[in-house]
């Protein structure tokens, strides 16, 4: 019998994470299928309960979910405490673990663009204080770069994550100062929802931005947001939120399977829905 895994949302119905999982699964030769489920929030706890007793191995966990989710699982990792959201549930002999694998998936989409690792000389700009940003600054911190500067409308929302995620010596800037210092990042990270309507306006002024950096936004419908198409006119190396969603499954697969998926298949079946 397959074992299963899903997606656990509400609305689910736009997402690619089935296609993407069904074909890493297919292409291995793995007994494994992932379906999804559009849960209303009076209904979350029962559908965890239902992971255990239909003996799933896993299910990642969406919006609205994310934080919801954590009071009704055995354990949580140190990294998904942290970041205070669960993108990814294992069914560990029976104990449901919550993890987080989307900070450490957009991290290894940056390097793949960079082709090297993140050290200690890298500056980082990470624009935005939602769920995501929280994800990205934490696993960010961990890879220890020389910097990591968060900027937000509204700054108490950046302060905090600051204090939960970012070591002391990492910075919070008002939107202002950031476009000032832009100059002084090499990477620079738009975690914010600006850019997903046509009539958005930027998340952050490109006017002091050095030719050579590495500019990413974690939108990804649209393709390429028109911020990313500026950071491109100005000799920036842009990437869009393609790679953050493929390795945060990525990472999902592989403590659901013990095995490394193809990634490139995960990336083209994503491309070619979203793209
Ligand atoms: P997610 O959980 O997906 O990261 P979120 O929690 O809704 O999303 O966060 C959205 C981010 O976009 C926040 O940083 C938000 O800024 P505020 O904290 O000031 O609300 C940012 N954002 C949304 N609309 C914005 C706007 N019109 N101008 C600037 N920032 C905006």
């Amino acid at each position: 019998m397959a074992q299963l895994t899903g997606l656990l949302g509400y609305p689910v119905h736009h997402s690619v994470s089935p296609q993407m999982q069904n074909a890493a699964f297919n292409e291995q030769g793995l007994s494994f299928e992932y379906e999804k489920f559009n849960v209303p929030p009076e209904q979350l706890q029962q559908a965890v309960e239902a992971l255990k007793t239909f003996h799933y191995k896993g299910c990642n966990v969406t919006i609205p979910h994310k934080t919801a989710v954590m009071p009704f699982l055995d354990e949580i990792s140190e990294e998904a405490r942290r970041i205070g959201a669960v993108n990814t549930i294992v069914n560990e002999n029976g104990v449901l673990v919550g993890y987080n694998t989307d900070g450490a998936g957009f991290v290894k989409g940056v390097e793949r663009l960079m082709n090297r690792r993140i050290s200690s000389q890298d500056t980082i700009l990470v624009i935005g204080a939602g769920g995501a940003s929280r994800a990205i600054c934490y696993a960010l911190a961990n890879k220890n770069p020389k910097v990591v500067a968060i900027a937000n409308r509204t700054e108490a929302k950046a302060t905090q994550i600051a204090n939960d995620c970012l070591r002391e010596s990492d910075v919070v800037l008002s939107l202002q100062q950031a476009e000032e210092q832009l100059a002084s990042f090499g990477i620079v990270i738009n975690t914010t929802s600006m850019g997903m309507n046509e009539d958005d306006p930027l998340p952050l002024s490109l006017t002091h931005l050095n030719e050579g950096t590495y500019v990413i936004d974690i939108i990804y419908n649209p393709f390429q947001t028109k911020w990313l198409t500026l950071a491109k006119e100005k000799g920036a190396i842009i990437d869009n939120g393609v790679a953050m969603l493929v390795f945060q499954g990525a990472l999902a697969f592989t403590k659901w399977t013990g095995k490394e998926p193809n990634v490139s298949l995960m990336e083209q079946i994503v491309v070619k829905s979203v793209g």
